[in-house]
């Protein structure tokens, strides 16, 4: 049924591009972005057909939620449109000659470990995708194009909201603004699925992870791993820039002293420059003025404001209970391993734990370095900031 709708976006796609006067026109920065989104939705589609291979309804149950078939019906509707989104995307550059892109290969071993560390990832990957269309948006020549592909935008920001309210402790609708991410920004994150090269025809920035053990929220001092954190500029000239949707531009720290505000709720975007200029809101101003840029972003949901929604349908899922406000942790150990790329043939390689769980309340402020999801169903696991 999804299906029948292909032609109706696709149309217009192969059409602008078969139009000859405006095929002359055609600028390839179009044709880029679509490769680009393509790849994307690959990597999302094969993820959520991976995940929904993988588990159980009991799984879902061990991960908290209340009716497991629930998570499972809304998994299957996004991994449609996902499939879909490529299908529509393939045909519109194949209609136009060009082809689409499909050597990238993908690995998800670490993100599937178990259902908390998958929802966790989605819903990562789902912020990603939102903020890979709108900073796509300005860079699209072809007004029908750009219509075409804007169409896809708020499905991939209704699967994020969707996932907000899986994760337990998120808010369903966290802000009244989202946030660009221009294609280089979006490969920072997206990096560590891809399995072997995958020439997208942009550079990615180096990728950020956020190496907290523990629960981190507001007040918690965050500590980092990138390639490019090496001693070449001594960490005390570096600078954490903490990004929110609606914020014209950054809050700047020193990276030795890079502490969560209170007042952040929702997804944020941390990026760690060699200068206290702080980074802008929009894409293209960023980009024009991120000279000093070091690595980044890292993405991290900072869960301060748990609803009812989310707790009703993951009762002991993550953080829930719980009075401390957590975002997404991974140990430096797997930080490591991620920035370096998961080797699928690694036994146990690049495996997030479930670990980082801190209530505040029976550990004695120790994070529980146990792997996996925690036996009382309080998983932060979180595992993925740094994707
Ligand atoms: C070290 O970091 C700098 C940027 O800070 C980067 O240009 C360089 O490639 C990095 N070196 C290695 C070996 O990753």
């Amino acid at each position: 049924m999804r299906y029948s709708i292909l032609l109706a976006v696709a149309a217009p796609l192969a059409a602008v591009y078969a139009a000859p006067v405006r095929r002359q026109d055609r600028p390839n920065i179009d044709v880029t972005i679509l490769k680009f989104a393509d790849v994307l939705e690959q990597l999302e589609s094969e993820f959520y057909q991976k995940a929904l291979d993988k588990y159980q309804p009991s799984d879902f149950t061990s991960a908290g939620y209340a009716v497991p078939d629930l998570a499972i019906e809304q998994l299957k509707v996004i991994q449609q449109d996902e499939a879909t989104h490529s299908t529509v995307l393939q045909a519109g550059l194949a209609a136009v000659g060009e082809q689409p892109i499909t050597s990238c290969k993908f690995n998800f071993e670490s993100a599937l470990t178990d259902v908390a560390t998958t929802m966790a990832v989605a819903r990562v990957v789902e912020q990603v995708g939102v903020g890979a269309y709108l900073g796509a948006a300005p860079l699209v020549t072809d007004p029908v194009i750009l219509q075409a592909a804007g169409s896809i935008l708020p499905i991939e920001s209704r699967h994020q909201m969707m996932l907000n309210v899986f994760s337990g402790s998120g808010t369903a609708i966290p802000s009244a603004f989202d946030m660009p991410l221009s294609p280089s920004e979006v490969l920072s994150i997206a990096a560590p699925f891809f399995d072997g090269p995958c020439d997208l025809g942009v550079p990615a920035n180096p990728t950020l992870a956020i190496t907290n053990e523990g629960a981190v929220g507001p007040g918690n001092k965050l500590t980092f791993k990138s390639d490019a954190i090496n001693g070449t500029v001594s960490e005390d000239k570096l600078f954490c820039q903490m990004l929110v949707g609606g914020s014209p531009a950054s809050i700047t720290m020193p990276f030795n002293d890079c502490v969560v505000p209170d007042d952040i709720n929702g997804p944020a975007l941390i990026f760690i420059t060699a200068d206290s200029q702080p980074l802008l809101g929009n894409t293209l101003d960023r980009q024009t003025n991120n000279g000093k840029l070091v690595a980044g972003p890292a993405l991290a949901f900072i869960d301060t404001q748990p609803q009812m929604l989310g707790q009703m349908v993951r009762p002991s899922g993550a953080n829930s209970g719980s009075t401390s406000q957590t975002t997404q942790t991974i140990t430096p150990e797997q930080a490591s391993k991620i920035i370096s790329g998961a080797s699928s043939t690694t036994e146990g390689g690049a495996q997030p734990t479930g670990a980082p769980v801190n209530n505040g309340v029976n550990n004695g402020g120790k994070p529980n370095l146990a792997k996996g999801p925690s036996a009382d169903g309080k998983i932060d696991v979180l595992g993925w900031s740094g994707l």
